[in-house]
């Protein structure tokens, strides 16, 4: 069993993992929050390791005037708390740069997704209709169904106060 507190933080360096895993899961490394594309290549990258050296969680993150934006947040090892100390480690590294708000993008199958970032405090900020087959027609990869083969249309951007 994995206990949160004992993992190890580390910056990313080498984000081939971290790459990959969006690659499989969202079919790109890009991300639109705000109406903005982030690329999770391009910045900072947040990883919690056990202490055998297996990745528990991977985040990523940038900061754009006063908000902090949270373009991947992952979890290896799910239902053992590893997701909500990523978060964490994101909300301190985002309150030290200064940043006022937290602000993530989930799309409408993210059901795990929602209840999580709800049960961590976040609100609903924006939700834009059609977003993600706007996002599609540039990144065919992108893909088409979610949770529960949920058709993946639309974004939802849900914000915290730092
Ligand atoms: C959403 C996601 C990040 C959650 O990851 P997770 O590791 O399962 O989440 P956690 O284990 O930290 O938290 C889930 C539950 O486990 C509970 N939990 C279990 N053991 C725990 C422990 N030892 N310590 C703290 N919490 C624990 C938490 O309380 C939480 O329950 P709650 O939300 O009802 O309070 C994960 O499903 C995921 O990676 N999804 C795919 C990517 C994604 O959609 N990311 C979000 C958009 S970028």
């Amino acid at each position: 069993m994995i206990v949160p507190a004992d993992l190890v933080l580390h910056v990313v360096t080498d984000k081939h993992e971290l790459l990959a895993l969006m690659l499989r899961e969202w079919g790109s490394h890009k991300m639109m929050i705000d109406l903005h594309t982030y690329d999770v290549a391009e910045i900072d990258a947040l990883g919690l390791y056990t202490e055998a050296g297996e990745t528990a969680a991977l985040a990523s993150w940038t900061l754009r005037d006063d908000t902090a934006y949270l373009c991947a947040l992952h979890s290896l090892i799910p239902g053992e708390g590893v997701a909500i100390r990523m978060l964490n480690e994101v909300i301190w590294a985002a309150r030290r740069a200064r940043a006022k708000k937290l602000r993530a993008m989930l799309t409408n199958d993210n059901i795990p997704g929602l209840t999580f970032y709800q049960r961590r405090g976040f609100r609903l900020s924006a939700l834009y209709p059609e977003a993600i087959d706007v996002y599609r027609s540039v990144i065919p990869s992108i893909i088409k169904t979610g949770y529960r083969d949920i058709p993946v249309h639309d974004a939802l951007e849900l914000e915290m106060e730092l």
